[in-house]
């Protein structure tokens, strides 16, 4: 594996070997790989002659007052996890590399972001959405994956693509869990052994609106408060949203049809934790 820091050398790098038939697999990530990440990362080796993973922490991404100072980072053992599932580049740049000046080109994309995550981060897909735009441009022609825990994120991707006719497959992964449920994220580590155990409930809401569908239920108020309930038994928790909403626009248009999606988010002390499922009606 070789690790890139610059733009051009990447770019060379993966110009060549497309030159030389090779598809290239790309996973963005902001680091501090997981069982999530990893899984994604296996999956490219798996599907593609080439992988490369980049590893940057997008301050685009995160507003005054959150984590960006504090999210973990640990280039050593992401390095390592890479390397070891047979990645070909890791891309690590640095701020200076990706916004040599402030930037003044920003990518909304406002119908599918506004929902659900953005009420509580109105700049967040912005920054997602630019960051994303900038590395597909770097990489070029790829296949790129997602987790599907970030679902909002990846509508985003899937509609910028769209768009704007970008030569990417956006293909979204499975959630890897915990054993009792959880949805593995960098931002467990600030959960407290109290908030841990709790923290599940996200997991026990989806199946509780899960279970309303699959009994006959389609009015999404309905699911919605099934859903809302459970996470109010968790003591330690606190409900920020919960959603049933059609999968592809993220609102509800009527009775739930077809791609349905459920989206959960809870506070739990320092963390604020999302997850969701899907279903088909
Ligand atoms: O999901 C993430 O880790 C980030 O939002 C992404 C896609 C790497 C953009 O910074």
């Amino acid at each position: 594996m070789e690790t890139i820091t610059t733009i051009p050398d990447l770019r060379e790098r993966l110009d060549s070997e497309r030159r030389t038939g090779r598809g290239i697999g790309f996973v963005p990530t902001m680091g501090y790989l997981h069982a999530g990440h990893l899984s994604l990362v296996a999956t490219a080796v798996a599907h593609n002659p080439v992988t490369v993973v980049s590893i940057f922490v997008n301050p685009l991404q995160f507003a005054e007052g959150e984590d960006l100072d504090s999210y973990p980072r640990d280039l050593a053992a992401d390095s390592a996890g890479c390397s070891g599932l047979g990645v070909d580049y890791l891309f690590v740049p640095s701020v200076e590399e990706m916004y040599p000046s402030p930037i003044d080109t920003v990518v909304k994309v406002p119908s599918v972001a506004a929902p659900l995550e953005g009420v509580a981060r109105p700049h967040h897909f912005a920054g997602v959405a630019t960051v994303v735009a900038k590395l597909f441009s770097i990489v070029g022609q790829c296949r790129a994956y997602f987790g599907a825990k970030d679902w909002q994120q990846v509508c985003v991707v899937r509609r910028m693509v769209s768009d704007l006719s970008m030569p990417v497959d956006v293909v979204a992964c499975p959630t890897v869990r915990e054993p009792d449920g959880l949805a593995m994220s960098s931002r467990n580590v600030y959960l407290s052994p109290q908030e841990r155990v709790q923290a599940p409930v996200l997991r026990a809401s989806l199946d509780a609106g899960l279970d309303a569908i699959a009994n006959g239920e389609t009015d999404s108020a309905v699911v919605e408060a099934t859903m809302a309930a459970v996470v109010n038994t968790a003591s330690l928790a606190s409900l920020d949203y919960a959603a049933a909403v059609q999968a592809d626009s993220l609102v509800s248009d009527g009775p739930l049809h077809g791609e349905v999606r459920l989206l959960v988010a809870a506070r739990l002390g320092k963390a604020r934790l999302i997850d969701n499922d899907g279903t088909e009606i």
